[in-house]
């Protein structure tokens, strides 16, 4: 992984210079993958994903599962955080990545799962969903909660935390779900 990683350093240094990266880190040999979207602030500061306020929801989701952060590989579709500047106070914040920047990291993220081949790949959200899945149409509404079998994983599509807290109601959804995965896991 070191080496895809330094390859994409690299590159990102000669195409957004002065930006972090903020790549995957967690266990090597992973039975599951976690794939969320891109970095926010926090990650950016800290150069690790879901820490800040995504790690709390981290958190929820190890939790059901009864796994540790450890015990997982975590990542993102996109590996640099977007974000717009306010034109009127100049603050920064975060924003849904854009076409470009997912089709730039995309086969990153294929590579990526290549090299860890775990059994389970939990994508959190549209973007993730539709990156892992190569299926542009593919709305989680439609296919959360459920395995979708891949060539050498399964596919386990789950809404992204962040959803939860503009739609409250998706809050059980999401656990349900979560108890799923847990009872997939373990069989
Ligand atoms: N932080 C991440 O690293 N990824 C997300 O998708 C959200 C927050």
């Amino acid at each position: 992984m070191k080496n895809l990683y330094n390859e994409l350093k690299a590159i990102c240094e000669e195409q957004f210079s002065g930006r972090k990266l903020v790549v995957g880190e967690g266990c090597t040999e992973p039975n599951l993958v976690l794939v969320g979207e891109a970095p926010g602030g926090e990650e950016e500061k800290q150069g690790r994903p879901f820490v800040g306020k995504a790690g709390k929801n981290l958190e929820e989701f190890l939790d059901i599962l009864g796994l540790k952060r450890s015990d997982i590989y975590i990542t993102n579709v996109v590996k640099l955080r977007p974000f717009k500047i306010n034109p009127r106070t100049g603050r920064i914040s975060n924003r849904p990545p854009n076409r470009q920047e997912v089709d730039f990291f995309t086969p990153y993220l294929k590579k990526e799962l290549d090299i860890l081949s775990p059994r389970y790949v939990v994508t959190l959200g549209n973007f993730a969903l539709k990156a892992v899945s190569e299926d542009k149409n593919a709305v989680i509404g439609s296919v959360h909660g459920s395995e979708i079998p891949m060539p050498h994983f399964m596919l386990f599509p789950l809404y992204h935390p962040a959803s939860i807290i503009y739609n409250p109601a998706l809050k059980s959804v999401y656990t349900e779900d979560l108890k799923k995965l847990r009872t997939l896991l373990y069989s």
